[in-house]
C-alpha cells in the first residue's frame, strides 16, 4: 500500500515536470516567433541525413534476412531515387512512399519543395569541395504510350539531376540498348549492360547506379600487402590479399554488442567506418541490432590510438531490385494498378514496373602520399595493438560533417564480388 501511494507521488512530481517543460516550450515559441518572423522550424540538411540513417538501417535488415551473402548498397542514393518517384505521385501513393523514406516527418504543407530542396542541399554539401565524385545516375524510363508532365521533367532535373526518358518497351532490345547506353555513359563505362531482359510490358522502369572509389587520407603501402587466411566462418577459409598499415586510428568498442570500431578516413570528407564483430561472434546477430542511434554514438565515441590495422583488399558489385524490397517497408502502392502517378503523367494506369539499383566498390591501398605525415606524436611506450579484420565485418561509409550514409555494406567472403 505504501509502495503504492509512493508511486503516486512520484507520477505527480512527473506530471508536474511534464507541464512545466510544455510551459516552457509554449514561452519559447512566443518569443521566438516574434523576433524573428521569418525564421521557422524548417527542417534542415542535418535532420534529412538523420532520416535517411534511419531508412538505411531498416533497409539493411531487410535485406539482410533474404540471404548471408555480401551486402553493398548507397542509402542516400536509394532514397533520392525514391525522392524522384515521390514528386511524380500524389495522393495516397505518395505518402506512402514518404512515409517509406521515413520521410513525412519532414514535410510542410506549405512548401511542397521541401523535400527535394533539402535532397539538394545535402548532396551540393557532401560534393561542396568538388573533390568527391560519385559517379552516379538516376534515369526513368517510361513507355512511349505516356506523355511525360513538362513540369516533372524540369523539377527531376533541376533537385536531382535525374533524367526521364520515353522508350518502346515493345521492342525490348532496342530499348536495352537505350538504357545500357545511358548507364555506360553516366558512369563512365564502369558499370556496363545492366539490363538483359525486359518485358514488354514494362511501363516504367528506374534505375540507379552509384561507383564509388574513395581515396585513403593514409594510403596503404602495397609493398605490405600479402595473401592472408580471412575465416568466413568455423568451417570455411579463403586466402585473401590483406593490407597492413601501423599508423595512429580513431577507433572505439561496442561492448554491450560486442564489436569493435574503425575508422578509416578517405580524403575529401569521407570515412570509412568498419565494425568487427568479436571473435566468435555470430555476425547474425549483430545484423539486427545495428540501428542508426547505435551508429551515430560509434562517430562520437571515436578515439585516437596506435594501431596495426589488417585489413582485405576487395571489390563488391551489387544489385538489387529494390520493387521486391520496398513493399516490405511499406511502399506497395506505386508498383499496382491503383498508383498516383498523375504528376509524371496525366495519362491513366501508369504503374513503375521496376526499380533497380546497382552499387560497386573498389577497396584498395590507393591514395596519394601527400597526407601521410601522421606519425608525430606517436608516444614511446604506447604499444600499437592490433586490429585484424579477418572474419566478417559490416562496413558505412559516410560524409563527416553531415553524418550522411552514402554507402552501407557487409563482408562475408571477400573473394566473391
Ligand atoms: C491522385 O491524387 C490526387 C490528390 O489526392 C487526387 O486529386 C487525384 O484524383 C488522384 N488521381 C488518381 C488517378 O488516383
Ligand atoms: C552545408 O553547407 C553550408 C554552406 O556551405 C554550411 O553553412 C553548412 O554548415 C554545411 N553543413 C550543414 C550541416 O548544413
Ligand atoms: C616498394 O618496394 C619497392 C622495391 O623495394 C620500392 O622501390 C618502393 O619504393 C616501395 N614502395 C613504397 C611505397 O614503399
Ligand atoms: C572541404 O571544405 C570545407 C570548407 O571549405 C573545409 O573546411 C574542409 O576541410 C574541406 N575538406 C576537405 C577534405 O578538403
Amino acid at each position: 500500500m505504501s509502495n503504492y501511494s509512493f508511486g503516486s507521488q512520484e507520477e505527480t512530481m512527473v506530471m508536474k515536470k511534464v507541464k512545466m517543460g510544455f510551459l516552457f516550450f509554449l514561452i519559447c515559441m512566443c518569443l521566438l516567433v516574434p523576433v524573428h518572423p521569418t525564421q521557422r522550424l524548417s527542417p534542415t540538411i542535418t535532420d534529412l541525413a538523420f532520416k535517411n540513417v534511419d531508412f538505411a538501417m531498416n533497409l539493411y535488415r531487410k535485406i539482410s534476412s533474404y540471404h548471408d551473402k555480401n551486402i553493398f548498397f548507397s542509402p542516400l542514393s536509394i532514397s533520392t531515387t525514391f525522392a524522384t518517384l515521390s514528386m511524380a505521385s500524389d495522393g495516397e501513393t505518395q505518402k506512402e512512399i514518404l512515409k517509406g523514406l521515413n520521410l513525412h516527418q519532414l514535410e510542410q504543407v506549405e512548401e511542397p519543395e521541401l523535400i527535394p530542396r533539402l535532397f539538394q542541399q545535402l548532396c551540393g554539401n557532401i560534393t561542396r569541395n568538388g573533390s568527391l565524385r560519385l559517379d552516379q545516375g538516376t534515369a526513368l524510363f517510361v513507355s512511349q504510350q505516356f506523355e511525360i508532365e513538362k513540369i516533372f521533367d524540369e523539377q527531376i532535373k533541376r533537385f536531382f539531376n535525374a533524367d526521364v526518358r520515353t522508350v518502346d518497351f515493345m521492342d525490348p532490345k532496342s530499348s536495352s540498348g537505350i538504357i545500357n547506353e545511358y548507364i555506360e555513359q553516366k558512369t563512365g563505362s564502369k558499370v556496363a549492360e545492366i539490363i538483359t531482359n525486359l518485358d514488354s510490358q514494362t511501363q516504367l522502369l528506374l534505375i540507379n547506379i552509384i561507383f564509388f572509389q574513395g581515396e585513403w587520407q593514409m594510403p596503404f603501402n602495397p609493398n605490405h600487402t600479402e595473401n592472408r587466411p580471412f575465416h568466413i566462418d568455423n568451417y570455411n577459409i579463403v586466402q585473401v590479399p590483406m593490407m597492413f598499415k601501423d599508423d595512429e586510428f580513431y577507433t572505439t568498442e561496442d561492448v554491450p554488442l560486442g564489436a569493435k570500431v574503425l575508422k578509416l578516413p578517405y580524403k575529401q570528407g569521407i570515412a570509412m567506418l568498419i565494425l568487427l564483430p568479436n571473435k566468435g561472434m555470430d555476425y547474425s546477430l549483430v545484423d539486427d541490432k545495428i540501428t542508426a542511434k547505435r551508429f551515430l554514438s560509434w562517430v562520437k565515441q571515436l578515439r585516437e590510438m596506435q594501431l596495426e590495422v589488417h585489413m582485405p583488399k576487395f571489390k563488391l558489385e551489387q544489385s538489387y531490385l529494390l520493387h521486391d524490397i520496398l513493399p516490405d517497408l511499406g511502399v506497395s502502392g506505386v508498383f499496382h494498378d491503383s498508383a498516383n502517378l498523375t504528376k509524371l503523367s496525366r495519362n491513366r494506369g501508369l504503374k513503375v514496373s521496376e526499380v533497380l539499383h546497382k552499387a560497386v566498390i573498389e577497396v584498395d591501398e590507393k591514395g596519394t602520399t601527400a597526407a601521410a605525415a601522421t606519425t608525430a606524436g606517436i608516444i614511446a611506450y604506447s604499444l600499437p595493438r592490433p586490429f585484424i579484420i579477418n572474419r566478417p565485418f559490416f562496413f558505412f561509409i559516410y560524409h563527416e560533417e553531415t553524418n550522411t550514409l552514402l554507402f552501407m555494406g557487409r563482408v562475408i567472403d571477400p573473394t566473391k564480388i
